[in-house]
């Protein structure tokens, strides 16, 4: 059964060059795109995006760095799309928790700067699709 998740390349991985890098990732994992934007980060869809963490000490620098130049924006499909992108990203920390051979893993250092988000649930996904990409069809 095919799911979406929604997968963000954050303002440090567009700087980067490395959207061409995760896109292709996601390709020959063998999902597919349903929707994608280059896009500059409002306050307030940052701030709805990252609802769950707000009290957490990082709170006010995330969302200082997702606004601070454009993301780019997937609705990726397939099966198991939610787990499948977040093995591909690897765990949060670049180095303490994704394992190489992950995006993060492969190319961050930092926690703050780790390159990419994606969905971390089916409610998330629901929740962030809506947020991110209101026109889209079921
Ligand atoms: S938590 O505390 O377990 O809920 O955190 P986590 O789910 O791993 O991370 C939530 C998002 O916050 C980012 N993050 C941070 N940003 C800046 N500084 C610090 N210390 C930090 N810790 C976590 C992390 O990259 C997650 O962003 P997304 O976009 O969801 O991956």
């Amino acid at each position: 059964m095919s799911e979406r998740t929604l997968v963000l390349v954050k303002p440090d991985g567009v700087q980067r060059g490395l959207v061409g890098e995760v896109v292709s990732r996601i390709e020959r994992k063998g999902l597919s795109l349903a929707a994608l934007e280059l896009r500059q980060v409002e306050q307030q869809v940052a701030e709805q995006h990252y609802a769950e963490h707000d009290g957490k000490p990082f709170f006010g620098s995330l969302l200082e760095f997702i606004t601070s130049g454009p993301v780019v924006a997937m609705v990726v499909e397939g099966p198991r799309a939610i787990a499948a992108f977040r093995q591909l990203a690897g765990g949060t920390d670049p180095v303490d928790k994704a394992a190489p051979g992950s995006i993060r893993g492969d190319y961050g250092l930092e926690v703050q700067f780790n390159l990419v988000h994606g969905s971390d649930s089916a409610e998330s996904a629901e929740r962030e699709i809506k947020l991110w990409f209101p026109d889209l069809g079921e």
